[in-house]
């Protein structure tokens, strides 16, 4: 079975994906050359647990790992919090796992955030391991080691910058999820292309009903090609310090509001919020003069194509998007940080954005 490779080379570590189908059937063959120790625990989610835990465990057990029982939270995004953290930490405490044993996590990216957390601060940091099983967490949240859970004050507002030791994406695990899932997953993947590649946007115009479709020529090369994207720019900016790695989140300050209004009660996922939040940062960058028409009619068109949901499915008010973008960690001293664009494939970091003017712009969308 032959599988592609692309490598982070991140400031603090550097570490190998690996992309193929039936990785999950090898994973304890492949671990067993980058873990030191044969203690493991895998944090995985109900509705993951149901479709791959049992054969991912065997692979594991048969390569000789000695896997702890796992752990195995509920699936959704309410699990990023402090009480499922302190669960993750007392298991592995109590399974006495020391500083060369690994975490790893199996799921989506509610998983890997808080697997990752949790490896990041038991015994000051132990040895972790992402098996993405979502279209988003193969090509963005596995990818590039922020971590996070997210409180009341806001999403991802407590979490580490911590690399995993390497990332296995079985893409067959894709044709397991919803559909609504990988339309999810599909937002972050269009997002590298509104970035800096209007090459891609047009590989997109191509083939994004295929790959939405289930399409696996078509899933892989694009998980390829967003890990790679995701890839370079972690090696440009890890921790975000260079206004490089804020690129990607593009779209990720109306999406944080809009997923805080709705109380991450599952109505909106993040991804989809993403999706709603690259048209309004275009549909800005085209009210302040910077975005061609064109552009934003493209992105508009190309939403509708693939069906991705462009409003939230529940009532917003300009001013409740407002208060949530200023609590979100991309407001700094009282202004406003966006990603904004010229164009597809043209997007900037605008760190100076005029409150007034996207007060203006959310009342005309959304009124009061
Ligand atoms: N760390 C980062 O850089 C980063 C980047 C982007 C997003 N994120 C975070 O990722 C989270 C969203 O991740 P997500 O969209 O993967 O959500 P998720 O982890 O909640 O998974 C979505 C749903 O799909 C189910 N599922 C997972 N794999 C499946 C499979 N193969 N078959 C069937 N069902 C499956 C899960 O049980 C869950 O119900 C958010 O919390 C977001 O903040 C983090």
């Amino acid at each position: 079975m032959t599988h592609s490779t692309v490598n982070v080379a991140a400031s603090s570590a550097s570490y190998d994906i690996h992309i193929g189908e039936g990785l999950l059937s090898r994973a304890g063959d492949m671990l067993k050359g980058v873990l030191p120790s044969k203690k493991i625990c895998v944090v995985t989610d109900e509705q993951v647990a149901k479709h791959y835990l049992f054969d991912f465990m065997h692979a594991l057990e048969f390569a000789g790992f000695t896997p702890y029982p796992p752990v195995i939270l509920a699936a959704g995004e309410e699990t990023k919090s402090f009480q499922q953290l302190q669960h993750i930490i007392e298991k592995a405490l109590g399974y006495k796992l020391d500083r060369k044993s690994a975490l790893v996590a199996l799921g989506g990216g509610v998983i890997g955030d808080i697997t990752g957390f949790a490896a990041s601060i038991i015994l000051r940091g132990i040895h972790f391991v992402q098996v993405p099983t979502t279209l988003l967490a193969q090509v963005d949240s596995s990818v590039g080691g922020k971590t996070a859970i997210n409180s009341p004050q806001g999403k991802n507002l407590v979490g580490t910058f911590y690399q995993p030791k390497t990332v296995l994406i079985d893409t067959g695990t894709l044709r397991t999820l919803p559909e609504r899932e990988l339309k999810s997953g599909y937002a972050e993947i269009l997002k590298y292309a509104l970035i800096d590649s209007p090459e891609f946007f047009q590989w997109l115009e191509q083939n994004g009903q295929k790959l939405l479709a289930g399409d696996p020529a078509a899933l892989t090369y694009a998980i390829e090609y967003s890990c790679k994207a995701k890839a370079a720019i972690v090696k440009a900016d890890e921790k975000e310090q260079k206004d490089i790695r804020a690129l990607l989140n593009l779209g990720h300050t109306f999406g944080h509001a809009f997923e805080a209004i709705g109380g991450y009660d599952g109505r909106l996922l993040h991804g989809e919020a993403v999706g709603i939040g690259l048209k309004l940062a275009f549909d800005f960058s085209r009210e302040v003069g910077l975005c061609p028409a064109a552009d934003c009619d493209a992105l508009g068109k190309h939403l509708d194509k693939t069906g991705l949901m462009q409003t939230p499915p529940f009532k917003v008010t300009a001013n409740d998007v407002l208060a949530r973008m200023k609590g979100d960690k991309k407001a700094k001293d009282g202004k406003m940080t966006f990603i904004l664009a010229r164009g597809i494939g043209k997007s900037f970091v605008a760190n100076d954005v005029d409150e007034a003017k996207v007060t203006e712009f959310l009342r005309s969308r959304f009124g009061g």
